[in-house]
């Protein structure tokens, strides 16, 4: 175990969402909060993570998986008394506990990487994380003796006049060493206005060993915000799209509209890309150089190659290589891949289905369930019927086939490899290679009928 661990307290209910759900699985960036805390919390080179749950901890131990080690805090008593269930975890631990919360999702690992190093150099027992804001209500306020050493922490329902009007707060962010932690902690009453084992109380009790105690300001205020109410949670995403946004621009993306654009923490976008408005980019999502997406594009989980231009068009967990051309109002559904230089137009779409080099779908089109070769036309309206209303059957069409317009392919069933469908036709039977097939009733000419039936 390296010197460094941490232990994320997420076990409260979080009353003031007014949700069914745990409130650190709200999402900002496209990501439930929790995942940006253990995000942080790995950048800050902690080896372990212990997540403290209580309210909802089965929905939280499921997104968890095996990502942190969980325990359970069935009561909640308190934030002293949700680090204390850590202890049985950590009875053999002899290094430093970085104490997080769950509800704090704009996190900066760096900084908490800076913080640690701080609190390393100092020779602290235990270092609190501080910052200065103009309005210190509902916080926790640092207080500091004339030396300028913290003395402790005092809640805001238990502060004096004077205490409340102190402007440095608790951003309940601590580096505290073990096992010096759970031995104050065991010590911990609760004789406060709110009745609960305070967390905070271990400075003061600390200090009291004789033990030294710091406090480090950051002057990243909103890196330190906890997310109570919907609101707070709007605000928190705003200001994650503009870091994510400033992000990708610094790397050389261009955003044309950054108001109108938004894009989940995670995404990757090469270099010379330019991102118009109205597009929303989701997920897992990576996008190669030189590529133009948007106006109005959404693609959720979709990687994308270089120089490939996307616009009104929505793509899930499906795969664009290089400069494809689609859109406007295409469709691309999951597991689909798509390849160099296939061209895509309007009203199209695709499931579930491979698309070779170099083919065009231009219009109107549903292609399911298909392999289609590379270098094929499939003419305006075609569709791939691959359901029967009981099964689904993939249709083929090989290499340099030319589907005329408003064909329906009857799967299973393949088109042969340099092949001709005439327009209009049902296939249900293979096509052969360099062969055509043709599947319409005949068309009869009747001289003179038109004269006769207006004469009638
Ligand atoms: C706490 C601090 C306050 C600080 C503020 C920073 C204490 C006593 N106060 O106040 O000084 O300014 O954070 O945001 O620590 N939790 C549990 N189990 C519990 C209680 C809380 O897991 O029994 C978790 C919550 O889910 C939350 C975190 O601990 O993630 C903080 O709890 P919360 O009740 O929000 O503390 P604050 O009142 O905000
Ligand atoms: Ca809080």
């Amino acid at each position: 175990m390296s010197d460094l661990v941490a232990v994320i307290l997420a076990a409260g209910k979080g009353t003031r969402m007014k949700s069914n759900f745990p409130k650190v699985l709200h999402k900002i960036g496209g990501k439930p909060m929790l995942e940006h805390v253990l995000d942080a919390a790995a950048t800050s080179g902690a080896s372990q993570k212990i997540v403290v749950v209580g309210f909802g901890s089965e929905k939280v131990a499921e997104f968890l998986g095996d990502r942190a080690k969980i325990v359970l805090q069935k009561e909640q008593l308190g934030t002293g008394h949700a680090v204390l269930q850590a202890k049985a975890l950590l009875q053999d631990f002899a290094g430093t506990v970085l104490i997080l919360c769950g509800d704090t999702p704009l996190l900066q690992g760096s900084e908490l990487k800076n913080f640690f190093t701080a609190h390393k150099t100092s020779g602290a027992a235990a270092s609190v994380l501080t910052a200065f804001t103009d309005n210190p209500t509902g916080y926790g306020r640092i207080l500091r003796g004339i030396d300028n050493d913290v003395l402790g922490i005092v809640e805001e329902k238990d502060a004096t006049a004077e205490q409340k009007a102190v402007c440095e707060i608790n951003t309940g962010i601590y580096c505290v060493e073990s096992p010096l932690l759970f031995q104050v902690l065991d010590t911990l009453t609760c004789d406060n206005a709110q009745g609960e084992y305070y967390l905070t109380d271990i400075l003061l009790k600390l200090r009291e060993q004789g033990e030294k105690i710091g406090g480090i300001i950051t002057k990243d205020f909103d890196m330190i915000m906890g997310i109570n109410s919907r609101r707070q949670l709007a605000e928190a995403e705003g200001i994650m799209r503009t870091r994510v946004l400033n992000s990708l621009m610094d790397s050389g993306v261009t955003i044309m509209d950054p108001a109108s654009t938004f894009i989940d923490a995670g995404v990757e976008i090469g270099t010379d890309t330019v991102i118009y408005p109205f597009t929303w980019l989701e997920g897992t999502t990576k996008i190669g150089k030189d590529a133009i997406i948007g106006p109005n594009v959404r693609l959720t989980n979709v990687e994308v190659g270089n120089e490939t231009q996307l616009q009104f068009l929505y793509g899930h967990d499906c795969k664009l290589e290089n400069n494809v051309v689609a859109g406007p109002y295409v469709h691309l559904r999951p597991d689909t891949v798509i390849g160099d230089n296939v061209k895509i137009g309007n009203f199209v779409e695709v499931k579930n289905s491979n698309v070779g080099v170099g083919t065009k779908l231009p219009h109107l089109t549903y292609i399911g369930d298909s392999d289609i070769g590379s270098g094929v036309n499939m003419g305006c309206g075609c569709i791939t019927v691959n359901y029967n209303g009981k099964k689904k059957y993939r249709t083929t069409i090989e290499d340099d086939a030319f589907v005329g317009c408003n064909s329906n392919l009857v799967a299973p069933v393949k088109v042969g490899q340099g092949s001709y469908v005439g327009a209009g036709s049902t296939i249900t039977k293979d096509v052969p290679a360099n062969g055509l097939g043709v599947g319409r009733s005949r068309q009869v000419n009747i001289a003179g009928w038109a004269e006769k039936y207006r004469n009638s």
